[in-house]
């Protein structure tokens, strides 16, 4: 049976990861996929994840499964990390989270979970996203659309435009928002931006469906997760998909969470069930080594507090480099203004060249993006910059 499947291109991010793997050059510059570098290249396991894998190896005394719905210090840890301790929804029970195999594994269970509470349900997606969006949710069984984001002359948020296509929406549609960070163009929604998003979606009936895979990684924790606090304040039910890849450096355990806020009480404790029950029909349990070290972390002061020491180093290295390159490339005459990419956030920006000139950084120059022209800001340092630089400035003369 299986000759009859068709054959498919490499995946837009991933594949690029293999030709950049798969390059002998020694002096090869890797600004494709969205792991954070430090200013030697490399992904190290931060000191607050080693020191408490070491305090949970030591205290576990079972490898037996933990729960369908995850580790249940993660799950709280990490709705009060996204909604604040304090949130109205979360005092009155109406907050509903399951652990999940990375920020992934929460899109397809919340999927899941959408698609059972409302077959077939549209979800609007930006124009553009991340590219597995559409994919991930499809196999939910959900329809996908678009709306308008970026301002690819101006690299900026294309608002206005986005609201009138949301504004045209059907009740009990879904909204595909990224929480911060937005992959892949780094143009983020200023605070009056999703106050005004919240009171279309409470005017049309919009569902928020919020993927806030770098929280931390803009303008900090708390500061970060704005949108998510104010929509679910407002609003009476939002989808929230969480991961722990980025901003703890967890990626490999494959750590997230799948989070719901329902209209009342009692749909929450039906939301929690049924998560439970899409989580157990696709993959059964959860891994539990990444969410025990999250649940350590965040269980114990001085360990947090490390955390967010380690977490601010990643955030402001990541806005330090958006400047330099900047002025890096100003000094290069290059005819082109990049003065947006400090302006933007997270991990990636569009360097807004052509496919043809990304393929000749690749080619001639050894230095790897995605054909859109994202660049992971983080796979750039202080040894590589001028490179980096120099590459751009001749493949735009
Ligand atoms: C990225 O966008 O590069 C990351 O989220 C990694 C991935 O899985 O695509």
């Amino acid at each position: 049976m299986f000759e009859t499947l068709k054959p498919l291109p490499p995946d837009a991010i991933l594949g690029i990861m293999t030709l950049f793997r798969a390059d002998p050059h020694a002096g090869k510059i890797d600004l494709s996929v969205g792991v954070y570098q430090d200013e030697h290249g490399r992904t190290p396991v931060l000191a607050s994840v080693k020191r408490a894998e070491q305090a949970m190896l030591a205290k576990q005394e079972s490898k037996t499964y933990v729960a369908i719905a995850g580790n249940a210090a993660f799950n709280k840890g990490v709705e009060e990390i996204l909604y604040g301790k304090d949130h109205a929804a979360l005092k009155a029970g109406r907050i509903s989270t399951v652990q999940t195999p990375g920020g992934s594994g929460g899109l397809s269970v919340a999927g899941h979970l959408i698609g059972r509470a409302r077959p077939g349900a549209k979800v609007y997606v930006s124009d553009p996203t991340w590219p597995n969006h559409q994919p991930l949710l499809k196999v939910s069984g959900l329809q996908l659309d678009t709306y308008p984001y970026y301002d690819y002359a101006q690299h900026r948020v294309d608002f206005e435009p986005m609201l009138a296509r949301l504004d045209k929406a059907s009740a009990g549609e879904l909204v595909l928002i990224h929480g911060c960070c937005h992959n892949p163009c780094g143009a983020d929604l200023s605070r009056e931006q999703w106050q005004a998003l919240t009171q279309l979606c409470e005017r049309r009936g919009l569902v928020p469906f919020i993927d806030i895979a770098y929280q931390g990684l803009a303008e900090g924790l708390e500061e970060d997760a704005y949108g998510v606090r104010l929509m679910a304040e407002k609003l009476p039910e939002v989808v929230v998909v969480t991961s722990c890849s980025k901003n703890l450096g967890l990626y490999r355990e494959r750590v997230g969470a799948a989070s719901v806020v329902s209209a009342s009480t009692d749909a929450a404790k039906l939301a929690a069930a049924n998560l439970a029950n899409v989580a157990r029909g696709i993959y059964s349990m959860p891994p539990d080594h990444g969410a025990a070290i999250v649940g350590q972390i965040l269980g114990d002061a001085g360990l947090r507090a490390q955390w967010m020491e380690e977490l601010a180093e990643m955030r402001s290295r990541l806005n330090g480099l958006r400047k330099l390159l900047v002025d890096k490339l100003a000094a290069r005459n290059t005819r082109m203004d990049f003065s947006f990419i400090a302006k933007e956030r997270g991990m990636f920006s569009f360097l807004g060249i052509t496919k043809e000139q990304v393929i000749r950084l690749r080619e001639e120059f050894h230095v790897y993006m995605v054909e859109s022209s994202r660049i992971n800001i983080a796979g750039i340092n202080h040894g590589n910059v001028d490179r980096v630089a120099d590459s751009i400035a001749a493949v735009l003369k």
